[in-house]
Order: C-alpha cells, then structure tokens, then sequence
C-alpha cells in the first residue's frame, strides 16, 4: 500500500527529452519546495536511479532553466530496467534517501515504468506527460510537441522559399516514431501538399498526379511532409523520382533539431501547470495519475485507463490539410 503522508520526493526524466522537460522540473522542485517538502533530481532517467545519481534540489538548481530546452537531469536510454533484478537495486536507491513519492517526466515508454514501479513498491508515482510525439492517450497535448511543431514549422517555412525559387519539390521527413500526430500537426501547419503518415497508405501515383496538376495551373513549389513511421524521405524519394518531369526533387530530414530549442509559450504553460499539480497530487496521497491536458484544463487520469487506450492520429485533419492544398 503506497504511503499517504509524503515527505520526500523525487523527479526524473526518462526516455527522449523534449522542450519543456526543464520549465515541468521547476515547477516540480518550486512546488515541493513551497509545501515544505524535500526534492531529490535523479539524473540521468531510471539509468540513473539503478547507478545510484540521485542528488537534493534547492530553488536555486532550478533558477534560470524555464526557457531552457533538452532537461538539466540528462536522460539515457534504459532497456535494462526491464530487469526486475536491475529495478530492485534502484528501489532500494529510493529508500537510501527516503524518497516516498516519484515524478516521472517522460513519454509512453517512461509511463509504462512508472506503472510497474508504482505496482512494485510502496512509492506514490505520478507521471507528467513530455514528449514530442503527443502520442500519449487522455491527453490533448504532451509537454514539447507545440515546440516541434513550431521548429518544424520554421524549418519548412524556409525550405519552401527556396523550393519555389527553384521550382522544386521537396520531401521533408519529421519525427514521431510509429505514429503520424506529429507529422500531421506539421503538414497543416505548413500547407504540405501531401502528408504521408503510418495511419494510411501512401499513393505514390496520387502524390504524382497531384504534383503534375499543381504544376499545370502553375504552382512553383511542392513540399511532402513524411512521417518517419510511415517511409523514410530518401524512400519516398526514389519512389516519386521518375514519375515527376521537369521538377527536380529534394529531400530534408529535419532530426533531432526538433527535440531542442527553448520551449514554446504553450509548452511552457503546460509544464508549469503540471508540475505543480503533480506534486499537489502526491501531498494529496494521490498514486498512478498522469497529469492530462484536457480542454485547458489539467486533469489527472489513472495510469490503468491511459495505457489501456491508444491515441489515434485525427484523420479528420489529414483530410482538411488536403482540401487546403490542393
Ligand atoms: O519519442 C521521441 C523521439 O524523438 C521520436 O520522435 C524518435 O523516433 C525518437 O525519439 C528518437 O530517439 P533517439 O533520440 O533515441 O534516436
């Protein structure tokens, strides 16, 4: 049974890092701080709990870093805490420091974690949302996607000046891993005329037709937003080459530039507003909620009811992307 008097807590990041990771860990030391409670920072995600990097936060290890991308605890990458051996010696890293609640700042692999540390020890765990992808289900938004939208934004806002000085089409490949939330986001944003994501089968012969049509009526430009789910840019590529004349085509991975940056104003506001409600929750006695993001609101949901859910890219978008472009 998890404790219902929390006196010390910790916070960690795990999995990839997304901009806003550092605006949430102020809010979460700020907060415990402001309730009298005691802050552990765990560096380096549940990597860093198993090897024993757990130090005590003060207001002042947190000063400056609201405008701050990437996350100030480090992150790493962890399959071995799949190893229930090589979770039990971070729990009893936990206990070492008499850390009784968590707050795992992470993605959908970090909030399975949370759950099965939660499951396993008598620690209160709530989770915050954070990752680039927004594929998290029972929440609008993760913390950092408006951010990469806004890179991604930025980026194809560019490449489309030179695509229509040299009349070109370009394919420009963004990340999400296996969903499309990411790319669709950027494609209508952006005014791609073809978005290409994991959800839907590409037509390449469509995305070929509807270049030579644009091109007829005089368009100068072409930009085809690709999801790194669905197929790789230079796949997509080599796929249209041959079937377009008179363009030349292009290719442009934006990468890990869309993890970075200083976070959004809607990034921002979403990581101070959970921050602090998730430390209220664990005052509270409140175990495996994750922070939701729901109509402006912040809403805490059980972990069991988002990871039984599955978020769907809005297909209704893709379509009105398409009309917009035509
Ligand atoms: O989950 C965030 C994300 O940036 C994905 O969009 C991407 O597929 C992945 O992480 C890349 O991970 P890594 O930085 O470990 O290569």
């Amino acid at each position: 049974m998890p404790k219902n008097k929390i006196d010390t807590i910790a916070v960690l990041t795990p999995g990839g890092d997304a901009p806003g990771m550092n605006t949430a860990i102020r809010a979460v030391v700020r907060t415990a701080i402001y309730h009298n409670l005691r802050i552990f920072g765990i560096q380096k995600g549940w990597y860093g709990l198993t090897t024993g990097q757990i130090e005590e936060l003060n207001l002042k290890s947190v000063g400056g870093i609201i405008n701050k991308g990437g996350t100030i605890l480090h992150t790493h990458r962890c399959p071995e805490f799949k190893d229930s051996r090589v979770r039990q010696t971070g729990y009893k890293n936990l206990a070492e420091h008499g850390i009784d609640g968590l707050v795992v700042i992470g993605g959908d692999g970090s909030l399975a974690a949370a759950n099965v540390v939660a499951k396993e020890t008598e620690l209160n765990v709530v989770h915050i949302p954070a990752s680039i992808d927004n594929d998290i289900s029972l929440t609008d938004y993760t913390i950092g996607f408006d951010t990469a939208v806004n890179t991604a934004l930025d980026a194809i806002d560019k490449i489309r000046d030179t695509a229509t000085s040299h009349e070109r089409v370009f394919v420009v490949e963004v990340m999400g891993r296996k969903h499309g939330i990411l790319a669709l986001e950027i494609g209508l944003v952006s005014g791609a005329e073809s978005i290409i994501i994991p959800e839907v089968k590409f037509n390449i012969a469509k995305t070929a037709e509807k270049i030579k049509e644009g091109r007829e009526r005089g368009k100068s430009s072409f930009i085809i937003v690709v999801a790194e789910g669905a197929i790789s840019a230079i796949e997509f590529a080599k796929k249209l080459k041959g079937r377009i004349k008179n363009m030349d085509i292009r290719i442009s991975v934006l990468g890990h530039v869309q993890r970075g940056g200083s976070p959004t104003a809607i990034s921002r506001e979403l990581a101070c507003k959970m921050g602090a409600n998730a430390v209220e929750a664990l005052i509270e006695g409140k175990n495996c909620l994750m922070m939701a993001a729901r109509s402006e609101n912040i809403c805490p949901v059980p972990f069991k009811d988002v990871l039984k859910h599955k978020k769907t890219a809005d297909l209704s978008q893709l379509k009105l992307a398409e009309m917009l472009a035509i």
